[in-house]
């Protein structure tokens, strides 16, 4: 195609804009203060578009040969050789372009003002300092969440396991980089992969505290384990730092209302991470709630009275995490799949000092020649929950 004028023109303006932005500080985006009510999204799980799996060549004939004669193969490559997230990486890309859009519509509707996420950014093996991290970067997440309502609201970012594959490097760059990338995108002041924030109303204040879950899966230390590296090796051996972390955070905080915002569950459908009590236990002392993805569906879960809240549905849905929408007992209050599927979709908060709710927008998959999840009237709640009870 011929460069024209016109693109001259368009190309320079759109750099003018991104120039602009980086201006900003690090963390000078915040969710707006003294409001009565505000309303955020909780998503997670969405990080896919524009992954390039390794090649099938290299993943079926050369990782063998390589593995048998003793050449560590890096664990990113490794990961991105993955035969499962291979063979859905078409599906899941479209399905996380869909789904931004039907969240952007949800919420011009219910005028989102942040955004929470529960980790797994980048698909499938994070972003590091490279090339192809930044491009990632850009296209996975600047791109995709840049337009209208999307446009100010700030993202209090998570890590999950997939952002962890690269190490340390590429913990660096979602926690220290891409914060100066995009001041959007919130991770801390202290650049580490734990903090605590406050969104504050008009009479109430919620406070939030973001862990790393991957430092306490005991099956990622396994050396077999795409997730054991550098980082996770550290940060397992470190992780009381994490526990008196949040402990500290729920224990100094004087909020009306509480979360832990974490990758993994706790309480699950498909694979419950008990090896999380000792950070879901202060969330249930000071009556909080926990807010996770990993499972790649929505539920809403209740033990010991506490509320679990599964949005990892932003990417791509897999019925299985939500075992196939059959209830494993009388936790489960809500699955966001069926025998067939489970459907895209995330989360919105309405936060008030009366109360808490909670409603899932789950999105009617139709695509041509057939529907993957149907829902009636998806510009509205598939199902939703209120909490009145005050966090301690
Ligand atoms: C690979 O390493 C293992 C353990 O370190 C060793 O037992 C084995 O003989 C090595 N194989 C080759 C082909 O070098
Ligand atoms: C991809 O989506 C199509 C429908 O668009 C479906 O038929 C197919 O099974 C999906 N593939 C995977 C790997 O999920
Ligand atoms: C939307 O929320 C913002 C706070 O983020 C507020 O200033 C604005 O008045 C709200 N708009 C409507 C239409 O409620
Ligand atoms: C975002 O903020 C800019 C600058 O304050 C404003 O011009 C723009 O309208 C805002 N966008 C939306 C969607 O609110
Ligand atoms: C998770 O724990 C709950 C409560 O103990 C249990 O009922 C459920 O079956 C467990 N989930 C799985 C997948 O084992
Ligand atoms: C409930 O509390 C007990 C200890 O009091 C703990 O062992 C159990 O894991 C908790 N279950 C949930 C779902 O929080």
């Amino acid at each position: 195609m011929a460069i024209t004028l016109r693109s001259v023109l368009l190309v320079s303006a759109v750099i003018c804009a991104v120039s602009a932005k980086t201006q900003k500080d690090p963390g000078s985006a915040a969710a707006p203060k003294g409001h009565n009510s505000l309303t955020v999204g909780i998503l997670g799980d969405f990080g896919w578009s524009g992954w390039s799996p390794a090649n099938t060549y290299f993943c079926n004939e050369v990782a063998p040969v390589l593995t048998a004669k003793n050449i560590t193969i890096p664990r990113e490559l490794q990961n991105d050789c993955d035969a499962g997230d291979r063979a859905a990486a078409q599906n899941a890309s479209a399905a996380q372009v869909s789904t931004a859009s039907y969240i952007k519509n949800i919420c011009t509707m219910k005028n989102c003002s942040a955004f929470i996420s529960v980790g797994d950014n980048f698909y499938d093996s994070g972003v590091g300092f490279t090339t192809t991290g930044v491009n990632r970067f850009q296209e996975t997440w600047v791109d995709m969440y840049s337009q209208g309502i999307y446009e100010n609201a700030t993202w209090y970012q998570c890590l999950g396991n997939h952002d962890i594959v690269y190490g340390q490097a590429g913990v660096d760059f979602e926690t220290k980089i891409a914060p100066l990338y995009d001041d959007r995108w919130y991770f801390g002041t202290e650049g580490l992969p734990y903090y605590t924030y406050d969104i504050v109303g008009q009479d109430w204040t919620a406070t939030f505290v973001v862990v790393d879950s991957d430092c306490f899966i005991e099956k990622y230390q396994k050396s077999s384990s795409v997730y054991q590296n550098g980082y996770t090796t550290s940060c397992y051996k470190e992780k009381q730092t994490q526990v008196d972390f949040v402990t500290q955070a729920f224990a100094k905080s004087t909020a009306d209302w509480k979360f832990l915002q974490i990758h993994h569950g706790f309480l699950s459908s498909s694979t419950n991470y008990t090896e999380l009590w000792p950070l879901v236990s202060v969330a249930e002392k000071h009556n909080g709630i926990v807010l996770n993805g990993h499972d790649h569906c929505a539920a809403h879960y209740v033990g010991n009275k506490t509320n679990f809240v599964l949005s990892g549905a932003a990417g791509y849905p897999e019925a299985g995490d939500c075992n196939n929408g059959v209830s494993l007992g009388s936790f489960v209050k809500f699955l966001g799949a069926d025998a067939a599927g489970a459907g895209n979709g995330f989360v919105t908060l309405d936060i008030s000092s009366k109360e808490l709710v909670f409603e899932y927008y789950i999105r009617d998959m139709e695509y041509e020649g057939g529907d993957l999840y149907p829902v009636k009237d998806d510009t509205k709640p598939s199902y939703s929950f209120t909490v009145k009870d005050k966090a301690k």
